[in-house]
């Protein structure tokens, strides 16, 4: 990657969105009002809002063009063409299933291949992908090689999946496996790629089985760029032409266009080429998302998406944007702050079970911490650790931990600069001189699943 002072935005600001400072004081009464859960604040009392990258970016002058162009007809709106159009010129994918946004695509793909008792083997599903598999009463199956667990593992390609374990896998079970299910970049451990040479031999494994292979690419730009970066093979290609080979080793795609199509709301479904896939896919799309030409979307939301899928392939805005990310990664990791290294695509994940290693994981480090960043300077951050991926076990009631200890900041894409990324760096320098008083949480109330949304805990 470039150093960062030798370059700056490859954009300018055109529209600016006053935020808000406040006071401790303030933040102590909304975070208590929350139930100690950042999900349940006005967005008005957070200062730096680094909950998600997920339908926060900016859009560009261009995208906001092509929201004047919406055609709101119920069917054949020409801005789905265009999003077709877009899907098979970038991605290489004949059939296209708008949806409102990317778990639409997963409900749509679960309800179409997977049976109660199924297993879906991936490197490592997202909460809402693990959640579509567990409604269908199936098993998700996360295969993440051991690298991609240790969070001071510099390995390049953490987002791999472990190959052996997954031809085990497609050997042992081979009659529950409706497909699999790489995702791209991989979100749960940090934003962290996959290799070409990866999603190639798990092609080859798939096809050896005989079992489908789906990408999950909701950050599949990013992913893309490190491929650019890491692999030597791939430094003079392009963007886009490692874009299409990447897609290529794939039968279809569930997208949630929230990220690297650079909108607000959307997403999709995709197939290389086959209609009986599509057939399927509408069937369902209709009832639950709308009809195949918009489904769930405005016209408009489709132009934005096909001109964001353009906009994202960059590599001036890939290379900033990564950047960024990189810059808040190194200076945390400067005052001695242990982050998931190196840091992935779209955020900064630090490892709370090595920043604050007083807590017990039953008194929800992560969540503790993410709750004393809003405190000390109104950030707001995400658990990605026992609350979102612990559940109760269904035979023995008993918690079960996940592996990892996480606290997020998911950087919007275009929204902040490295100004507001230095404030961050500098509430985690006041807090890291404070951190044995910060005490854990106690669950007082959780959902059946996706907890993490709606849980609310008390003080210890
Ligand atoms: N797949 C991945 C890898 C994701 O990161 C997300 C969402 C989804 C699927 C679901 O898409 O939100 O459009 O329904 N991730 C967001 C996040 C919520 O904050 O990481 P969606």
């Amino acid at each position: 990657m470039k150093e960062r002072s030798l370059y700056a935005e490859p954009y300018k600001i055109k529209m600016v969105e006053p935020i808000k400072v406040t006071t401790r004081e303030y933040r102590e009464m909304r975070l208590a009002e929350a139930g100690y859960n950042v999900f349940n604040l006005a967005s008005e009392d957070v200062y730096i809002d680094l909950l998600t990258d997920s339908g926060t970016s900016a859009m560009s002058d261009n995208q906001w063009a092509g929201i004047m162009s919406g055609d709101e007809s119920y069917a054949g709106g020409k801005n789905f063409f265009n999003l077709k159009h877009t899907i098979k010129d970038v991605m290489g994918y004949d059939f296209v299933v708008p949806t409102h946004q990317g778990r639409g695509a997963e409900n749509i793909l679960m309800q179409m291949l997977v049976k109660e008792g199924d297993r879906i083997p991936g490197n490592l599903h997202f909460d809402t992908t693990e959640g579509h598999i567990r409604l269908r009463k199936a098993v998700p199956v996360n295969l993440l090689k051991k690298e991609g667990y240790e969070s001071g593992s510099k390995a390049p390609f953490k987002g791999d999946i472990d190959l052996d374990r997954l031809e085990e896998e497609l050997k042992e079970h081979n009659d529950k496996i409706p497909f699999v299910l790489i995702t791209v970049t991989c979100n749960n451990n940090g934003g962290q790629p996959v290799s070409m040479n990866n999603l190639r031999e798990a092609r080859k494994l798939a096809d050896k089985y005989g079992v489908p292979l789906f990408l999950d690419v909701a950050r599949f730009a990013e992913n893309a760029f490190f491929i650019k970066d890491r692999d030597p093979v791939y430094k003079e290609m392009s963007i886009r032409d490692i874009v299409k080979e990447m897609f290529s080793y794939a039968h279809g795609c569930s997208m949630s266009a929230k990220k690297d199509a650079l909108v607000n709301i959307g997403g999709f479904l995709a197939f290389k080429d086959n209609p009986d896939y599509y057939k399927k896919a509408v069937e369902i799309q209709i009832p639950f998302e709308g009809y195949a030409t918009y489904g769930g979307l405005a016209g408009r939301d489709l132009e934005a998406m096909a001109r964001g899928l353009n906009e994202v392939l960059s590599a001036e805005y890939l290379e900033d944007r990564i950047g960024q990310v990189k810059y808040l990664a190194d200076k945390l990791l400067n005052i001695g702050v242990p982050v998931i290294e190196p840091p992935g695509g779209h955020g900064v994940y630090v490892d709370v079970k090595r920043f604050l290693h007083h807590l017990p994981q039953k008194h929800f480090p992560a969540q503790a911490l993410v709750c004393q960043l809003y405190l000390e300077a109104g950030i707001r951050s995400v658990e990605i650790g026992t609350c979102a991926f612990g559940y109760l076990d269904p035979v023995t009631g008993e918690e079960v931990y996940p592996e990892m200890e996480l606290l997020r900041m998911a950087i919007p894409r275009r929204v902040y600069t490295d100004r507001h990324m230095d404030v961050v760096a500098n509430a985690f320098a006041n807090l890291a001189g404070k951190k044995q008083n910060i005490n854990g949480l106690k669950l007082i109330y959780q959902a059946e699943v996706l907890r993490h949304f709606t849980a609310r805990f008390e003080p210890l």
